[in-house]
């Protein structure tokens, strides 16, 4: 494995026109075969909620469950820049209370920044986050904490005034020191003008090709969430069926005591086996 990413690298890589690859994770194996296959960096998301918690939506997720899949992640990563998400109230009710919590992804947990959503409403916050000198990550657009304002789950930045506000919300965000941007679920002609307009890396989830990375929830790629997929979700495997068909054949094969097999089996040796029968 190579060195540990940093954000000055995705500073470069923008500059140099090289995509940025990023996924999420929220458990060790999984964090360690993403990093094995050389994706640049982890996001503890607070999708977690979603796929692996089991909520419906990324509101009930707390500081506790973020701070515990954080470290698992961290466990697994060695080249990586480890991401963790701040969750819903972990940075909206005061600006000493953000730092706190974002330090606390960083001091114990193993991550290396922070992401938060907003835009200009939250610039006071990731000014006062970075200037302690925690690396952060904005995310606006699509912003999941904030559905029940937004209306629900929909493309945002469609209208010229909402792409506009998009607009002005990254270059606030920028000025306030974030060092990339998620950019979710907004017209790919927006997330392009944005991506000029911005000296930081813009990284696209349902944001067209012209955005400096890409990021998507792992278990949307893997298929490993039976849920709804979004129209930007490519599936490169199905592995909700892998799971499924390996989880019916063993218990096809224990109810036709066709497993365990000789092979799985454990003997002792002839004599032993003979005394012990002596009784
Ligand atoms: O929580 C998450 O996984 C995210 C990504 C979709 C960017 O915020």
């Amino acid at each position: 494995m190579g060195e540990r990413v940093t954000t000055a690298d995705f500073r470069r890589w923008k500059e140099e026109k090289r995509p940025i690859t990023m996924l999420t994770a929220y458990d060790f194996p999984t964090a360690r075969l993403v990093d094995e296959a050389g994706i640049d960096a982890i996001l503890v998301g607070d999708s977690l909620g979603n796929v692996v918690l089991g909520y419906d939506s990324t509101l009930p997720v707390t500081m506790e469950e973020m701070l515990h899949h954080t470290r698992a992640v961290a466990r697994g990563v060695s080249r990586a820049l480890v991401i963790g998400d701040m969750p819903f109230l972990s940075y909206q009710v005061s600006i000493p209370e953000a730092v706190r919590n974002a330090g606390l992804f960083l001091k114990g947990a193993g991550a290396q920044a922070v992401k938060l959503e907003g835009g200009q409403e939250v610039a006071d916050t990731v000014r006062a986050i970075a200037s302690s000198g925690i690396p952060v990550m904005g995310h606006i657009g699509l912003t999941p904490q904030y559905v029940h304002q937004l209306g629900g789950y929909r493309v945002q930045g469609r209208q010229a005034q909402a792409a506009r506000r998009l607009l002005q919300d990254a270059v606030s965000l920028a000025e306030a020191g974030v060092f990339s941007i998620v950019l979710e679920c907004v017209p790919a002609e927006v997330a392009r003008h944005i991506t000029a307009a911005v000296g930081v890396p813009t990284i696209g989830i349902g944001a067209g090709v012209d955005c400096d990375g890409q990021v998507l929830v792992t278990h949307d790629l893997l298929g490993l969430y039976g849920g709804f997929s979004p129209k930007f979700v490519k599936r490169y495997a199905n592995l909700v069926g892998e799971i499924r068909r390996a989880l019916e054949s063993f218990k096809r094969e224990v109810i036709d005591q066709k497993f365990p097999g000789p092979e799985h089996a454990f003997s002792m040796p002839d004599e032993e086996l003979a005394e012990f029968l002596k009784g």
